[in-house]
């Protein structure tokens, strides 16, 4: 399926001059790109919008080793459209048995970009995880000393934790002990979702930085409820109260250097997500760009949205910023319900509506 395809122009209305906004080539700094068929299906749709892409680790089984990321990352550049210069950049799974020299080693070698922290058992694959991020210190210690960023999934694992306050739970448990250990140690707290992580964030600028995804700034947590049950826009950590999807809209068009593009799209097949037991992740990676554009749009930021889409990340991870630009058009489309994988589907996060935005052409 083509990028193309996916969306249908809607003749507008009123004719007359489109709204336009050109911006630096963007990143995604956090995408789940899968493997086999599902990676060859999503792959059009993250490479059509972002130049560069952390590719997170959670595969079956997951990236630990130097030569799996290299593997996979030829897997990730043999499956790109014709002519399609994306670039992913790897990303090392932690776990309780990584070494700090394969850490070291990867990321001298420009193999890792970063490492990914999931505490055991957090998220969708994260069995592998963590079990104890305190006996992590010779890692994050090593990899404090290289400068080399540690990417943390902060929900707290315990499944007597109410699972709207997992994400609250974990800042206090173990984020700000870990920040107060490691003082010169580059985190990005992942997908933040709540008021008081923002916060958390903004008190630790220069050395924490947050990533916000496009379906947080869209959905609450009775969004998930409207009207019956909505298995595609369950994810982790899950969408919360109201107030604090506004939190993140203020965050991401504040201005604020230390909030940029995360996607987090996690794409899963249909049957996975109408399913007895859901599997966590909404597939917003063939929205993302035009969702983040609106939101910008309705809080009057747009003269802010390169920063947050092209500018802070590479500037956290001390890469450097891409050139080319791409175009974003104020002109309306319909967004396709599902994209195929194989005989299969995966349903598209805003699938089916129309959008305020399209996408205009990239320049290289
Ligand atoms: C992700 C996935 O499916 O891999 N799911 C999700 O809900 N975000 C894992 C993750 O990033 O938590
Ligand atoms: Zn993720």
């Amino acid at each position: 399926m083509s990028v193309s395809t996916l969306f249908d122009k809607i003749p507008r209305e009123a004719p007359g001059a489109v709204e336009t906004l050109t911006i630096r080539r963007p990143d995604d700094w956090h995408v789940h790109l899968r493997d086999g068929a599902m990676l060859k299906a999503v792959l059009p749709f993250t490479a059509a919008q972002f130049r560069r892409g952390i590719i997170m680790p959670n595969l079956v089984p997951p990236v630990t080793s130097i030569e799996a990321a290299l593997a996979y990352r030829g897997r990730i550049l043999a499956a790109r459209p014709e002519g399609c210069d994306f670039a992913p950049l790897m990303t090392c799974y932690l776990t309780d048995a990584t070494s700090p020299d394969e850490i070291e080693r990867g990321f001298r070698d420009g193999v890792w970009a970063a490492a990914k922290l999931y505490p055991a058992g957090a998220t969708t694959n994260a069995h592998h995880g963590v079990t104890d991020i305190a006996a992590l210190a010779p890692v994050l210690e090593r990899m404090e000393k290289i400068g080399m960023p540690v990417l943390i999934h902060g929900e707290a694992t315990d499944p007597a934790v109410d699972i709207f306050d997992r994400e609250a739970v974990f800042m206090e448990e173990e984020m700000l002990p870990l920040l107060r250990r490691h003082q010169g140690l580059k985190v990005v707290v992942e997908h933040v979702t709540t008021a008081e992580t923002v916060a958390l964030v903004r008190a630790h600028a220069g050395r924490a930085a947050g990533t916000i995804t496009p379906h947080h700034l869209i959905i609450n947590r009775t969004s998930i409820f409207q009207g019956g049950l909505r298995p595609h826009l369950y994810c982790l950590p899950v969408a919360k109260r109201e107030r604090h999807r506004l939190a993140l809209r203020e965050a991401a068009t504040s201005g604020d250097g230390n909030f940029f593009i995360g996607t987090d799209t996690a794409p899963h097949l249909r049957a996975a997500k109408q399913a007895e037991c859901c599997s966590a992740g909404v597939f917003g990676g063939a929205t993302a760009l035009q969702t983040y554009v609106q939101v910008f749009d309705e809080e009057g930021a747009l003269s802010r949205f390169e920063a947050f889409a092209a500018e802070n990340g590479a500037r956290f991870y001390g890469l450097p910023l891409n050139e080319g630009t791409i175009t974003l058009e104020k002109r309306p489309c319909r967004v396709s319900p599902v994209v195929a994988v194989g005989e299969e589907d995966v349903v598209v996060f805003r699938g089916g509506e129309d959008l305020p935005w399209s996408l205009g052409g990239t320049r290289p």
